[in-house]
């Protein structure tokens, strides 16, 4: 069921109260990652898979999965690969109404079919992950979904 705007601003406003709340006042950022996955998938209804895909320290340009909820996510994508990897190489919001109209979607999960990825960033403005969200439905995201999404990212921002 993919919720009408009004709903979905609602949803968020709730999303963003209950992210304020649980990660007030903690550094961890597994934990922080973690609890933002959980609120995001308990709350959307149209989100059927939620999670981070964290910039690895240790390569600079690829991603690794985690944390996450949902079926099967793929371990590693470069930068530049799939919506994950575009999202991370030019650290804009990617909205993907149909999967299989996006010639290099990466399908870990054959019942995807949109896709909404945004840049995370911590208290220095560097990029530390990008935020995947999949839905089952075509058309599933849209700008509520994104600015819902950037609010919760800011939330967060001075626990990264
Ligand atoms: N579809 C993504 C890969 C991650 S999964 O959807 C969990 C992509 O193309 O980057």
């Amino acid at each position: 069921m993919i919720p009408n705007p009004e709903d979905k601003e609602k949803l968020y406003q709730l999303c963003l109260q209950q992210v304020r709340e649980v990660v007030r006042g903690e550094t961890d950022f597994i934990a922080v990652l973690s609890s933002v996955t959980c609120v995001l998938k308990t709350n959307l209804p149209h989100a059927y898979w939620v999670g981070f895909y964290r910039v690895d320290p240790n390569k600079g340009n690829e991603l690794v999965v985690g944390p996450y909820q949902g079926t099967f996510g793929c371990l590693r994508i470069p930068f530049g690969k799939g919506v994950c990897g575009l999202c991370a190489e030019k650290e804009l919001p990617v909205i993907v109404p149909d999967v299989e109209d996006f010639t290099d979607h990466i399908a870990c999960d054959s019942r995807s079919r949109s896709e909404i990825v945004l840049p995370v960033y911590d208290q220095q403005d560097r990029l530390i992950a990008v935020l995947d969200l999949d839905s089952t439905e075509l058309d599933a995201w849209a700008d509520e979904d994104c600015e819902g999404l950037e609010n919760v990212l800011t939330a967060i921002k001075g626990n990264l």
